[in-house]
């Protein structure tokens, strides 16, 4: 069931526009995620789902009721913020039960949920501390507590771990993602950084320039980007301008500064279009017969378990490749490698 959809939000400030008819929809239990570069309306989006900032157009519905005119308050939406927003002079116990003091629970209850909160996000031990004596990681996990105590039909989360060191954003992204699974608490969850959202995320949209690019499981969206933008911010890609020579049953012949390459057949596309095809760093295989481009090791990065190649070619290309640590020995290092992309690991761009 969907709990929240958007429908065709558009925002500007000033003559800024921020959010361009952005519409999507999130099922119970998700964490779905908005990926998007520093400034491509995030957080706006963020302000309008939790009703303090307007939309100029669109509507926001939630469990299929139109929320877009009901206050903040009624909306019965949860929100963690970057920077947590902690009462500094009150202990743990007191944040994280302080939403239902003031909606007034009966004492019992306060006291029975507040325990349970806490037991869920691991702060039991800490409940008699103030939030200056807490590690990052544990006060990340109050703003958490004191967020699903209220029981919300929805959590947005804004860039939880953005103040984490890299260990603990790893290790607090499990704990949310196991959290997510205790609560059933749906998540909408917003970051710039593509491997939480891949991580963690059961869908992604992607965001840039105020425009949703593109949906879909993180799978999806990394091996079928539907735009060069989304396939490197999503991660690294090697991309090459090409020219359809043409089109058989199985394959489409693109002809590139490194000779015919041969592509798995997609519709959509005709003899002598122009595109980019695009292949990932660690999709290159060694010994095969189709596809092989040659060049030479021109840059190693020893990373432990992979190593980073740029090869480059005659023809003045430069590739980056990935390979697992326990084959680069069988590389001739210095010399030539050849290297082939598998027909179906191609990208189009058009
Ligand atoms: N109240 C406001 N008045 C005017 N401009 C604003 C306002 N709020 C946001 N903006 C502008 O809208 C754009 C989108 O801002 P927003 O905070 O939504 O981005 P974001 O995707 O959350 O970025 P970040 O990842 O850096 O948090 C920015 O150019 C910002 O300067
Ligand atoms: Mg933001």
């Amino acid at each position: 069931m969907e709990i929240l959809e958007l429908k065709g939000i558009s925002k500007k400030f000033d003559r800024l526009e921020v959010l361009k008819n952005v519409s999507f929809s999130v099922e119970e239990n998700e964490i779905f995620f908005i990926l998007g570069p520093s400034g491509c309306g995030k957080t706006t989006l963020l302000r309008i789902i939790t009703g303090f900032t307007p939309p100029d157009s669109g509507k926001v519905m939630l469990s299929g009721r139109d929320i877009t005119n009901i206050p903040p308050a009624n909306r019965n939406i949860g929100m963690v913020f970057q920077n947590y927003a902690l009462w500094p002079h009150l202990s743990v116990w007191k944040n994280v039960s302080y939403g239902l003091e003031v909606k007034k629970f009966p004492q019992e209850i306060i006291r029975k949920k507040t325990e349970k909160v806490l037991e869920i996000t691991k702060l039991t031990p800490f409940k008699g501390q103030f939030p200056s004596k807490l590690s990052g990681g544990q006060q990340q996990r109050v703003a958490l507590a004191r967020a699903i105590i209220m029981e919300p039909n929805l959590l947005l989360l804004d860039e939880p771990l953005s103040n984490l060191d890299a260990r603990l954003r790893e290790e607090m992204r499990s704990e949310i993602s196991r959290i997510q699974r205790e609560t059933k608490i749906t998540m909408l969850y917003v970051t710039h950084d593509q491997k939480e959202a891949m991580a963690m995320g059961t869908r992604i949209a992607v965001m840039n320039e105020g425009k949703l690019i593109q949906i879909g499981t993180p799978v999806q969206i990394y091996s079928e980007p539907a735009d060069k933008f989304t396939a490197s911010f999503l991660g690294d890609i090697n991309i090459l301008k090409a020219e359809i020579r043409s089109i058989n049953g199985k394959y489409i012949e693109a002809i590139t500064t490194e000779g015919p390459l041969y592509l798995t057949k997609k519709p959509g596309y005709e003899r002598g279009q122009k595109v980019e095809i695009g292949f990932r760093p660690e999709n290159v295989f060694y010994g095969q017969e189709i596809n092989i481009i040659t060049g030479r090791v021109t840059q190693i990065e020893y990373q432990g378990g992979i190593v980073k190649l740029t090869v480059t070619t005659e023809k003045g290309n430069r590739f980056q490749l990935r390979i697992f640590s326990g084959d680069f020995k069988n590389i001739n290092q210095k010399g030539k490698i050849s290297f082939s992309v598998s027909p179906d690991d191609f990208i189009i761009f058009t």
